[in-house]
């Protein structure tokens, strides 16, 4: 199959292109078994390529955004939280209990409408490629059940789901003043019961939630039990999180909104990802994280939504690139490679967040000239059509 009548193709890979997004004008995408077999210019197109063909009109091709970091599996809502954080209430992570109290209560059933509705949402804006972490169950039942509410995600009209496990999210009411024998039981019995069903482990390490010496237990415990690892690091104020990164050789670090520049030569040093999140930034009136400083220092720097009750109750990754380019000072194409190749680093994945051969053919085509009118047009939705492994998933009616 042929995707063409390209205006601009952002192919992620700047051999094949200008600018780091490597763009090529007037382009096509031969498509072979749902994988990218060729890209360039239309005028240089093989024969004998195919005959089944999506005319884009002239629109814009980039590749399906890769949302690194997500909370999607959750009861309830907390715009009561967020109202009275507009009304001056700092955010303290406090509110991940109530949500706590809502999931478990809430039927597996209930979960599952709650987070396909997001799921949808979150590939109608462009989405192929979503994370999605656990971290509001937090006993082994209701983290083992939300797990596979994520696992049941995994169809083709929604995002390819890669799933993390984050029963360290913080302590739940019934271990309080007991932190220790919650760590001991996340690293055993909900480690046993959930790690067959999770690539990764996360532990949020902030004052208020885990120390360093439980969360290096229980990275340890997760890498154990054959998972990836990754970190809320340095989200609510500085912190060991960022260093606990790049001791442990964490795939990513996520948040850190609060990093000296020992922190950021620690991350770039070691080559973990670095996770910004200006959409929880925005929804909570933090200072924006220091991505021009991650840049500079030659860190890989993903974007991702945070999607969450709490602190981001966003599925939009064309909001998180347009806040990067505002906030973060990132440019549009770094914003958009930060958003797709990056967010495919920050998941130790080398097939997709490119439109290159041997890649999934998943593409985001906008209702847009270019991938400067995600920032350019904030708020707007520029989805004109979401293909997964080649197939339309979603066309704007
Ligand atoms: O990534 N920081 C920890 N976890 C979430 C917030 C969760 C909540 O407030 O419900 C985050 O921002
Ligand atoms: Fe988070």
């Amino acid at each position: 199959m042929l995707v063409d009548g390209i205006g601009l193709l952002a192919t992620g890979d700047p051999q094949r292109g200008a600018g780091p997004l490597g763009t090529i004008p007037d382009a096509t995408v031969v498509i072979d078994g749902g994988r990218v077999a060729w890209v360039g210019p239309s005028r240089s197109l093989p024969e004998a390529a195919g005959e089944d063909r999506l005319d884009v009109g002239g629109r814009c091709v980039l590749p399906g955004f890769v949302d690194a970091h997500t909370h999607l599996l959750f009861g309830g809502e907390r715009a009561e939280e967020f109202a009275a954080r507009l009304a001056g209430h700092p955010y303290t992570a406090g509110g991940i209990r109530d949500t706590v109290a809502a999931t478990r209560a809430a039927t597996d059933d209930e979960l599952r409408r709650s987070a396909g509705r997001l799921a949808t949402e979150a590939l109608r804006g462009g989405t192929t490629t979503l994370e999605v972490k656990s971290g509001y169950g937090l006993t082994v039942d209701d983290e083992r059940r939300l797990l596979e509410v994520a696992a049941g995600l995994e169809t083709p009209g929604l995002p390819r789901v890669h799933r993390t496990f984050l029963g360290a999210h913080v302590v739940p009411p019934e271990y309080a003043g007991r932190a220790d024998d919650y760590v001991t039981l996340v690293c055993d019995a909900m480690l046993d019961a959930c790690a067959p069903l999770a690539a990764w482990c996360d532990v949020f390490c902030e004052q208020g939630a885990f120390d360093t010496e439980q969360s290096r237990a229980v990275l340890y415990a997760g890498k154990e039990h054959g998972l990836g690892l990754r970190i809320h690091a340095n989200q609510l104020g500085r912190g060991p999180g960022a260093r606990l990164a790049a001791e442990l050789g964490a795939t990513s670090a996520d948040h850190l909104t609060h990093l000296t520049d020992d922190d950021i030569a620690a991350l770039a040093g070691a080559g973990v990802v670095a996770t910004l999140l200006p959409a929880a930034e925005f929804c909570t009136g933090s200072p924006p994280a220091p991505a021009r400083r991650l840049l500079d220092a030659g860190a890989t720097v993903a974007l991702a939504s945070d999607c969450n009750p709490g602190t981001s109750y966003t599925t939009s990754m064309a909001l998180v690139v347009a806040l990067a380019c505002r906030t973060l000072g990132m440019t549009p194409d770094e914003a958009v490679h930060a958003a797709t190749a990056g967010g495919a680093a920050a998941l130790g994945l080398d097939d997709v967040g490119r439109v290159v051969p041997g890649h999934h053919a998943d593409l985001l085509v906008l209702n847009a000239p270019s991938p400067v009118h995600l920032a350019y047009r904030p708020g707007v939705p520029l989805t004109w059509a979401v293909l997964r492994a080649g197939a339309e998933a979603w066309r704007a009616p």
